[in-house]
């Protein structure tokens, strides 16, 4: 059995002989943000079911590829649909592409996803930054034994959400006049929503959004050595009780994508940011 060390080894060795790029930089699209892909020059899309130990997304909204190529000219890596704990796999097995994209040479993810909205000044279509997080899903990636060549034992997490990246995305959002709005993400296994009660729960223990995915990634990402950067977009309002209206994806992804335009403002503008 190859050690997950090797696997990552083998996996990126894959897709290196296959794409001509070395990004510094990847972005992860969440729900309802896959028009992203469309500002790429010079694509090459990888299926996550043609890569040596990747394991395939469940969920129709996530389409499942890698895609290389050039924003503003400059390389980059797209995870067009990511894996959650809720399909069923790991957190570990989740966050296998995080470590192959660490191996391929990346240092900066941008991380995208759709969340409920528990601070009462939230509202539906808010882009948060992500400024740190509450992890209460039952699996931590890092469980098992640790490979030092992968990371530390235990990472510190005091600056798992690089501050220079948010400052960035700050001044951007401020130059081109789109408001951000800046919280704590809690994590929980999903799939079901949450109830009113956890809703107040997530409030109470002092989150501003609540979601099912990108925690594991974040923790693999700074294990790593990696920089993170999180931008949620509030889909649905949590809190209080009296705002809470039964949730489809459908509208998830409606709202999301009424908001994505203004998210690849800000993305198109740090691409630009990186270029000169
Ligand atoms: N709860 C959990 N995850 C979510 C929600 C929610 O209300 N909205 C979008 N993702």
């Amino acid at each position: 059995m190859p050690s997950l060390y090797e696997k990552i080894e083998e996996s990126a060795h894959y897709l290196s002989d296959r794409i001509p790029l070395v990004a510094k930089t990847a972005v992860v699209l969440g729900t309802g943000l896959g028009d992203f892909v469309d500002s790429i020059s010079n694509k090459i899309e990888i299926a996550y079911d043609d890569i040596p130990y990747f394991v395939v997304s469940t969920v129709q909204s996530h389409s499942g590829k890698f895609i290389f190529g050039y924003k503003s000219g400059v390389p980059i890596i797209v995870m067009a649909g990511r894996l959650h704990y809720y399909e069923g796999y790991s957190t570990a097995e989740i966050t296998f592409p995080i470590r192959v994209l660490k191996a391929l040479g990346v240092e900066n993810i941008i991380m995208t996803n759709a969340s409920g909205g528990i601070n009462a000044h939230f509202t539906e279509g808010d882009i948060v930054i992500v400024t740190d997080h509450i992890n209460l899903m039952p699996d931590n990636p890092l469980r098992g034994k640790n490979d030092e060549r992968l990371g530390p034992r235990f990472p510190d997490m005091l600056h798992a959400y690089d501050e220079s990246l948010i400052k960035k995305f700050h001044s951007i959002g401020e130059k081109i006049n789109i408001k951000l709005q800046y919280g704590v993400y809690l994590g929980l296994q999903g799939p079901s929503l949450e109830t009113p009660a956890e809703y107040r729960m997530a409030h109470i223990l002092g989150a501003d959004l609540v979601g099912m995915s990108t925690i594991p990634e974040v923790i693999v990402a700074k294990h790593s050595g990696m920089k993170v950067c999180v931008f949620s977009i509030v889909s649905n309002v949590c809190f209080p009780k009296s705002a809470l209206t039964e949730t489809t994806l459908e509208e998830v992804i409606m709202v999301v994508n009424r908001s994505s335009g203004k998210l690849m403002e800000i993305l198109d503008h740090y691409f630009e940011f990186l270029k000169d």
